[in-house]
């Protein structure tokens, strides 16, 4: 069955902040790697954002990512292939207690909840140094209520700056809970439904037309993406004691609000 993923790569010009980090969230993971005594960082990241990738990380830091899907990795892995891992972050090729640091941009929202989250968290016990950092940007759902409806309405008058904005949005306006999400053909239903003329539009209201292309890979997509709060997040991190919350930062960028970064310490003993 054909995903959002191993169709992305094709379009991954059209996505930008905030769906990919900003200097912002790099700065706030800096902070966190300056602590950091040791110049041979191992560093894991789970996916292959490329923003990651180019952190100047001290010399001699052992960088690497898992992604279970193929055509992420061949399109934007930029390292040494053996070091991208075609795996699922709930069961990593990764020995315990072989990492400083994991870094996920966004992933806790394409991983069911809570079950896969939980597992993701005592996957990263496991590989994680005691006192290891897992960092990761998360999407928020809305505080407010808002219809679908609203959000096309908003778009169709130019209120809405481009396409990242407005899928964050749509998942804001569609989620009911965490546990049922939404699904990416709910969002392509939703907009196809509120729009006559994708050319005529992005006239209007000063769009490249190109823009909705990257919109058609969630017509019939069955993917489901998860917004989970910054409190679920934190306990299903901290159940049991795996994790402690070390910082919460949130962005000042359009709607990043919505997209904070949380960084957690491994309380594993040493
Ligand atoms: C990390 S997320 C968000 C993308 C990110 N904002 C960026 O800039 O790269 C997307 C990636 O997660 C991967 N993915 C989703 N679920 C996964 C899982 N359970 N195990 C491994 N990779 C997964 C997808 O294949 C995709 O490449």
């Amino acid at each position: 069955m054909s995903t959002y993923w191993d169709q992305a790569p094709g379009y991954w010009g059209h996505i930008g902040p905030p769906l990919r980090p900003s200097a912002s969230d790099i700065g706030f993971i800096t902070d966190f790697v300056s602590q950091w005594r040791r110049r041979d960082l191992r560093v894991l990241i789970l996916g292959v954002t490329q923003e990651y990738q180019r952190i100047e990380w001290p010399e001699a830091t052992v960088l690497c990512a898992a992604d279970r899907e193929k055509a992420m990795i061949q399109k934007l892995w930029l390292g040494d292939p053996d070091r991208a891992y075609e795996a699922d972050w709930r069961s990593l090729p990764v020995d315990p207690n072989t990492q400083d640091i994991v870094l996920c941009d966004g992933g806790l929202t394409v991983v069911d909840y809570p079950d896969s989250v939980d597992q993701i968290a005592q996957e990263l016990y496991r590989v994680l140094s005691p006192g290891g950092y897992a960092i990761f940007r998360v999407f928020l759902p809305s505080p407010a209520t808002m219809t679908p409806a609203s959000v096309v309405d908003d778009l169709k008058c130019g209120r809405i700056g481009d396409l990242n904005i407005l899928k964050i949005r749509l998942w804001q306006a569609l989620q009911a809970n965490p546990h049922q999400g939404v699904r990416l053909a709910d969002v392509w239903d939703e907009v196809r439904s509120g729009v006559d003329d994708f050319d005529d539009l992005a006239t209007r209201i000063g769009w490249q037309v190109e823009r909705f292309d990257a919109l058609e890979l969630y017509r019939n997509c069955e993917d489901i993406y998860r917004l989970l709060t910054v409190d679920e997040v934190v306990s299903v991190f901290c159940k049991a004691g795996r994790f402690e919350l070390q910082g919460v930062k949130v962005p000042s960028y359009p709607l990043g609000e919505s997209c904070p970064s949380i960084a957690f310490r491994s309380e594993k003993p040493s």
